[in-house]
């Protein structure tokens, strides 16, 4: 979604600015825009489209060591020039980049127009540009003078034409990174605009601002108080962000995952005790038996890797938990128990449903720990503890590789809580060399990329498919089914194979398939029976199962993973369906990483 860039330093800026959108596309957006504080006037290039006709159309003189950019995500007025950012005031002396909203726009707007102001936009933001310009002081006064009168989520960066030497940032729910470079500053509110550039970053928290300058910055509060931040390294570097030789970023991220695994086990696992060491969860052994229930809260993709989360920790360490969609849970008023931990999912940290619930649990005392890919991110810097995925930086908007790490992180978390309490050593080792198989297991599953390719393009003939699963299997059909709808925009349903005679039978038919994960385990009779009633119904079956397993003459196509412990098998059976997905999209013709209404990281209500 909308996507922050600033630089101030000795070099051109609009390169500079125009280079960190462009790294910010993955976000997902509707129009783009640059300001730059030249010799006596601000200049801003702005428009609807792409940042690279952005690029393409910038003025030959559009000079200045100053600027700010923003890619703006629709959502106070349609994606139109006027509404895309830089604002500026009205006599052209501020300029404001903006993400978030402003709840209180209509009333400013209302009584900057009372007192003559002309709006140029349908935006919330160009308020803040007007309210800047007639504050009093230096930029920083300015800029907190209209912060008071603001009701509502921003993360901002300002320059002003009376302060030629600075940027002023603030944030409230929206982040904004420093980045510190020799002589030079940038900002961001995502670290992949600036990385190629500096590792060095600040992240400011709710409610501080900072002032910057090409030398340095100042962190502080609203009431001026000085804030002390300190410089932390980013992990990822500007070649993670690259696509490589991979057509699309999804593929690349599909093919990253055995490596991606292997960093999230690293030196989490402890063979000589059978257990895993989870240091970030910042919760003694006492702590960690007292609790009575686990409920898991994400978004999309991210809940369904929860709900295998639940399934696991249930299964191993006997103890309740669930999945819930975060953005269910926030709106309906939870009772918040003090013996339930609570785990945020995210790929990003900064999906605003899973924040918000956190800080809802939060206010009411509740624990919660995250499991989140993006090292300080929001939902990273607001939860009690967690634990990082190390998934590497993600940027297709489908999620796979964050996802398989999500769950592998809950099983870590699984037997962690289950050592504690009753799993045997023989369990525990049963499990962690479950584990330590997964990257060669996910491997070789990935191998058999071309003929899934092939199974894809079958499948992506159809308007509309079934993905079916039972227990452990039914979170996996749902992640098939949404990955499958996210990038191919078919129809893909999923359901728990027990529930197919109660209701989504009568859609079988032989233009409708079924992709049924029907994995070698305890319920193997009972998914081949699910089979056999959609067979009889002439739907076309793709099987995803495990070596060994005899499917009747059924006419069905096999997909054939390997096997590992019962408990981890979800995490493989996952591997084919994002293949499945990709490869449908690809047929089809698809902007495979860019799919059509969504962004990246969903940052509004
Ligand atoms: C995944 O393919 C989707 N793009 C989406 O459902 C995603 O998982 C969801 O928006 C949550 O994102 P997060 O993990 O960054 O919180």
């Amino acid at each position: 979604m909308c996507g922050i860039v600033g630089y101030i330093g000795g070099k051109p800026a609009a390169p500079v600015l125009v280079d960190g959108l462009a790294r910010l596309e993955y976000r997902g957006y509707d129009s783009a825009g640059v300001a730059v504080l030249g010799s006596g006037d601000i200049r801003v290039h702005k428009d609807a489209g792409r940042v690279r006709d952005l690029e393409a159309s910038l003025p030959k003189r559009f000079g200045g060591k100053i600027g700010i950019g923003h890619t703006r995500w629709a959502t106070h007025g349609g994606p139109t020039k006027d509404n895309a950012h830089p604002h500026l005031s009205a006599d052209n002396t501020v300029a404001v980049v903006h993400n978030g909203i402003i709840d209180n726009a209509g009333a400013l707007r209302a009584e900057l127009e009372d007192a003559g102001v002309k709006l140029r936009s349908e935006t919330d933001t160009e308020v803040i540009a007007h309210l800047v310009a007639s504050g009093n002081g230096k930029l920083e006064d300015k800029v907190l003078q209209a912060l008071r009168r603001i009701e509502g989520t921003y993360g901002i960066a300002v320059i002003d034409l009376e302060h030629p030497d600075r940027i002023v940032v603030a944030r409230n729910g929206s982040p904004i990174i420093l980045g510190v470079g020799e002589h030079e500053m940038h900002i961001a509110s995502d670290a992949a605009a600036l990385v190629r550039y500096t590792r060095q970053v600040v992240h400011l928290d709710d409610g501080e601002v900072a002032t910057v300058r090409a030398d340095g910055y100042h962190t502080f509060t609203a009431d001026a108080r000085t804030t002390t931040k300190t410089a932390e390294t980013v992990e990822w570097s500007e070649e993670e962000y690259a696509r490589g030789d991979h057509e699309h970023f999804m593929v690349k991220e599909i093919h990253e995952q055995p490596d991606a695994v292997q960093r999230c086990l690293r030196g989490r696992l402890d063979e000589r005790f059978h257990t895993v060491h989870l240091g970030g969860l910042n919760m003694d052994a006492r702590e960690a038996r007292e609790i009575r229930r686990v409920k898991i809260l994400g978004c999309g993709s991210a809940y369904y890797a929860g709900q295998i989360g639940a399934q696991f920790i249930e299964e191993v360490a006997r103890i309740p938990a669930d999945a819930e969609p975060a953005s269910e849970f926030r709106y309906r008023n939870p009772v918040v128990e003090r013996d339930t931990l609570y785990v945020a999912v995210s790929q990003s940290g900064e999906t605003l449903d899973t924040l918000v619930a956190v800080q809802e649990l939060k206010r009411k005392g509740g624990r919660v720990i995250g499991l989140v890919n993006v090292v300080g991110s929001s939902i990273a810097r607001e939860v009690d503890g967690g634990i990082y995925l190390h998934a590497g930086p993600e940027v297709s908007v489908a999620s796979t590789k964050a996802l398989t790490n999500m769950a592998v992180a809950f099983a870590m978390l699984g037997i962690h809580l289950g050592r504690i309490r009753d799993v045997s050593p023989a369990d525990g080792r049963r499990l962690i060399d479950g584990l330590k198989k997964l990257p060669e297991q996910i491997a070789s599953v990935v191998a058999q990329e071309p003929v899934l390719a092939e199974t894809a393009k079958r499948l992506a003939q159809h308007e509309s498919l079934f993905f079916v699963g039972r227990t452990r299997g039914y979170p996996v059909a749902r992640e098939g089914a949404q990955k499958f709808k996210e990038i191919s925009y078919r129809h893909a349903e999923a359901y728990q194979s027990s529930e197919l005679k109660h209701g989504p039978l009568a859609l079988i038919s032989p233009d409708v398939p079924t992709v049924a994960i029907t994995p070698q385990d305890e319920l193997l009779d009972r998914n081949i029976g699910a089979l056999q009633e959609i067979a009889a119904r002439s739907g076309p079956l793709y099987v995803v199962t495990h070596p060994g397993v005899e499917i009747p003459d059924l006419a069905a196509a096999e997909i054939v993973v390997p096997k590992n412990e019962p408990e981890l098998d979800p995490i493989l059976l996952t591997i084919p369906l994002q293949l499945l997905a990709y490869h449908a999209a690809v047929a089809l013709g698809h902007d495979v990483d860019k799919p059509r209404n969504l962004a990246k990281s969903v940052t509004v209500e």
